[in-house]
């Protein structure tokens, strides 16, 4: 396989509250990999439309997930920051890997089969679709790494044997253009870390997500600091202490979220956690919890609000993003419209 520029690709939906799964298990990767990669972070609007959206909410949620990455640390002016939708490649693209992915393997999406439920029949193409526009959205920047949460893995897979079989159906084509053995890296997901799936504080079998219709299933990015309290004194928890050790959180789903969560954001280890910890009981650690989870959180939404205030900065920095990001996808996809067939 050729070498590859190692360069960092990842996306959030600008759909319903930014809360504490996308931030342990995404945002907070993004911040840190720009350290040491070439990164790009994507707004992806053309993904929120695969369920309905109200125009004038969709607008105001795109510059408040922009908002949301800034006010986490991410340098627009190093990093690339833009919304999906600016940049064509990413439909251009995706209809090329429309072609090459194949109807047996997004049958097997378990997302979608979640979302589609049972009006299977009634919901739009592009959920169907939705996970190779995923795999466009990396490959037009040949991106080697993708940081997710656990829930993105299969997306992140199939991404994966598209790129692979392109690279095999195409691999004559590719050659004779000059452009190695290989056109297309295939993506590595980045899943570490202590809260790779955070769960619902109100049941720890469920992952905390936007769409649920209990609030108090989540810590929003932007809750104020007595929302954050109650929130985590109303998580359900079970009557007995906490254990010294990992193995002793073996079923207790709701005990293991909330040592995941406080882990991952003093940025140690379960056990270390534990250690600190065990024997105490819930009402002391739930107070330890409130009180990190607050020193971290209320800055990050008070600049966030603050940020998506200012309209014309928000649209400016994605503007900005868009033209770098164009820059980059242009020529991946002059290189792919060539080694299909296409005259240009
Ligand atoms: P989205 O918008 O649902 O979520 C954004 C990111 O947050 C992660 N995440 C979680 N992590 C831990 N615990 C949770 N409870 C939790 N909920 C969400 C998601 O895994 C994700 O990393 N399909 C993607 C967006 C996307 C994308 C891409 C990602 C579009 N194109 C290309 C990477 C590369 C999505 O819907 O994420």
């Amino acid at each position: 396989m050729a070498d590859f520029h190692p360069r960092v690709f990842s996306g959030v939906q600008p759909t319903g509250n930014l809360h504490l799964g996308n931030y342990l298990g995404a945002i907070t990767k993004f911040v840190a990999l720009q350290k040491t990669h070439e990164c790009l972070y994507c707004v992806v609007d053309l993904h929120a439309i695969t369920v309905p959206q109200d125009p004038a909410e969709l607008k105001a949620s795109i510059r408040k997930v922009t908002a949301a990455y800034l006010a986490a640390g991410i340098d627009a002016k190093k990093q690339i920051v833009f919304n999906q939708s600016q940049v064509a490649a990413h439909a251009e693209l995706a209809w090329i890997l429309n072609c090459v992915a194949r109807l047996g393997w997004l049958n097997r999406m378990t997302q979608f089969k979640e979302k589609a439920g049972k009006d299977r029949e009634n919901v739009s193409v592009g959920l169907y679709d939705y996970p190779v526009l995923m795999a466009a959205d990396i490959l037009a920047y040949q991106a080697t790494h993708v940081p997710v949460g656990e829930d993105q893995k299969q997306h992140l897979e199939l991404a994966r044997d598209i790129a692979q079989k392109f690279n095999l159906d195409f691999a004559a084509s590719i050659a004779a253009l000059g452009l190695g053995d290989a056109f297309f890296p295939l993506p590595e997901p980045l899943i570490q870390g202590p809260a790779t799936r955070v769960m619902s504080l109100r049941d720890g079998t469920k992952k905390m997500s936007k769409s649920d219709p209990s609030d108090y299933s989540r810590i929003n990015l932007d809750d104020d600091a007595d929302l954050i309290a109650q929130k985590i004194r109303k998580a359900k928890t079970d009557p007995e202490a906490l254990p010294s050790e990992v193995e002793g959180l073996a079923g207790r789903p709701e005990l293991d979220n909330l040592v995941g969560i406080f882990a991952a954001v003093n940025d140690e280890t379960k056990a270390q956690v534990l250690q600190a910890f065990g024997g105490a009981n819930f009402s002391t650690f739930k107070t330890a919890l409130v009180d990190l989870l607050v020193a971290k959180l209320a800055p990050i939404g008070a600049e966030m609000s603050r940020l998506a205030k200012d309209e014309a900065f928000i649209d400016g920095v994605l503007a900005d993003g868009a033209a770098r990001a164009r820059a980059i996808a242009a020529p991946v996809v002059t290189a792919v419209k060539d080694i299909v067939g296409f005259v240009r």
